[in-house]
């Protein structure tokens, strides 16, 4: 019975027996197979055949299997590709050695041909998703950069939102997933934009009410598009509350406080601060002297988090400390 998967795997081993073996039983399985018989010569199919999964021997010429481990794991192209380590049970070394490289797996020499093809199933599953997770994510995030290039005064807004929440909430301290939630939000924070024309997305001139309150939806209307997504889970809530105040004249629930999730407190002050220091169809970008001293009495009024403003300020100045620093280098 085949798997019919169709993904690629690459086997590397030096000895021919054995390669031809390996690469035989995966094709009877369904699999695409090539094959590499030194870790120098994987590395240079990688370039040009990137596999699904590595099956590779850990004793070949010059470098091991190990060091080509870890130079996959190294390789942010490849470091989500499993890589599964040919080795004797008995060798503890290579198996110590392998996983301080990133390796997957290992795979007992001499082989069972039913385990080989039930772990090679079953890491093939995780990337099959990790791949569906990325491109969900590439796509959204290429959304988010779209409804931003709708409105020509707010290029690079994204970008530079992700950029400096994630500096200051590692300031803050943030955990990881705050991180990574940043980082996606300040390219998806205004996605239900999308919902809005574009005659008043782009009106030169003051809104009218009813135009204010279609505007004022999006935060609503984006964090629905992306419901039922688990990966953005931790995006949804900076999505929503992006627009509420700390003194609860925000929308669209009129949070209060540490009611607001922490990730939405950082992406409104941020949000702010890059509105103001730019232009829009309705104002001249102000400079940042002057974008900073509007933050800071919004703050002693009660619009934003009187913690966040001040570590903002900070990290600004570091930043544009290391842009100096960076530009005489
Ligand atoms: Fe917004």
């Amino acid at each position: 019975m085949k798997d019919g998967s169709g993904a690629t795997i690459l086997v590397v081993e030096d000895e021919d027996g054995i390669r031809d073996l390996l690469a035989e039983s995966l094709s009877a399985l369904g699999y695409r197979t090539v094959t590499a018989a030194s870790a120098e010569a994987a590395l240079g199919i990688l370039e040009t055949t990137p596999p699904d999964l590595i099956l590779t021997d850990v004793h070949m010429g010059a470098m091991s299997g190990i060091e080509l481990t870890a130079r996959v794991k190294r390789d942010p192209r490849f470091q989500l590709t499993p890589v599964v380590i040919l080795t004797a049970v008995s060798d503890l070394d290579a198996r110590v050695a392998g996983l301080s490289a990133g390796a997957d797996d290992f795979f007992a020499k001499p082989f069972d041909l039913l385990e080989l093809r039930t772990r090679v199933a079953a890491l093939l599953r995780v990337k099959s998703l990790v791949d569906q997770l990325e491109s969900a994510e590439s796509v959204l995030t290429a959304l988010g950069a779209t409804i931003e290039a709708r409105d020509p005064y707010t290029a690079g807004h994204c970008e530079r939102l992700a950029r400096y929440t994630v500096a200051l909430a590692g300031a803050l301290g943030a955990n990881g997933p705050v991180l990574r939630a940043l980082r996606f939000g300040g390219f998806l924070h205004d996605l239900g934009k999308i919902a809005v024309p574009d005659g008043i997305l782009l009106k030169p001139g003051p809104l009218d009410p009813a135009e204010r309150e279609r505007i004022k939806r999006h935060p609503v209307v984006g964090a629905d598009l992306i419901r039922g997504m688990r990966s953005l889970d931790e995006v949804r809530p900076i999505i929503r509350h992006h627009h509420e105040r700390w003194d609860g004249s925000g929308y669209p629930d009129g949070l209060k406080g540490e009611a607001i999730p922490l990730g939405a407190r950082i992406m409104a002050v941020v949000d702010v601060y890059d509105a103001l220091h730019t232009e829009r169809p309705y104002k001249r970008p102000l400079p940042h002297a002057e974008a900073v001293s509007i933050l800071k009495r919004e703050t002693d009024a009660g619009a934003w988090d009187p913690r966040i403003t001040p570590a903002f300020i900070e990290v600004l100045r570091g930043l544009e400390h290391d842009a100096v620093r960076k530009g005489k280098a």
